[in-house]
């Protein structure tokens, strides 16, 4: 299932125009190639597109874009100036398919997924490298926050916007220089 771009997608897209110019980037949980597609027209000099899906493989690879089937960064390799992920970062909510959930659902509680990225970006960038995320008021924080903390991980709110009722935030993170 390709994930149309909605709210969340566009104040990340926001954010990666701004920075990619020059940069190498990965584009993770890639779906329609929005954030993929923002970086190449604002200037980067590679994107690599990363989903689990291959169906969006196939899609990415149709458009012209570089894309490869990976579950977060197993298949990956090099390193990358410029990581953007919009996760799924909802809770499982059981009324859902496996079809919707592998788009929305970041794990029992929501935040699962993003923790298990935020463990292994750091091997995949290049030194003073940038993450961006998007999270959800309803995305839990405090093992997020832990992970950033032990990985030595400075973060900013960089976007704000409220969706109905939920709030979305992009942050920028970086190692601590
Ligand atoms: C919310 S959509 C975001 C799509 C797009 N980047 C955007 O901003 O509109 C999340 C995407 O992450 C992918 N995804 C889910 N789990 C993943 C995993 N473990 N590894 C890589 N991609 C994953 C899904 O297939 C889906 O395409």
């Amino acid at each position: 299932m390709i994930y149309e771009p909605r709210e969340d997608s566009y104040l990340l897209e926001k954010e990666v125009r701004l920075l990619a110019k020059g940069l190498h980037v990965l584009d993770m949980g890639a779906a329609s190639g929005i954030q993929a597609e923002a970086a190449l027209d604002a200037g980067a000099e590679r994107v690599l597109c990363v989903d689990i899906q291959e169906d969006v493989v196939v899609y990415l690879k149709k458009k012209g874009l570089n894309a490869i089937k990976s579950d977060l960064f197993s298949n990956v390799q090099g390193r990358f100036d410029l990581i953007c992920f919009n996760p799924p970062y909802l809770p499982f909510d059981k009324r859902e398919d496996k079809y919707s959930e592998v788009i929305t659902s970041g794990g029992e509680k929501g935040d699962e997924l993003l923790v298990i990225f935020l463990g292994e970006v750091g091997n995949y960038l290049e030194k003073e490298g940038i993450v961006l995320i998007v999270l959800s008021s309803l995305t839990p924080r405090a093992r997020i926050l832990n992970v950033l903390k032990e990985k030595d991980f400075a973060w900013k709110v960089v976007a704000k916007k409220k969706v109905f009722m939920e709030k979305l935030e992009v942050w920028r993170i970086r190692e601590k220089i």
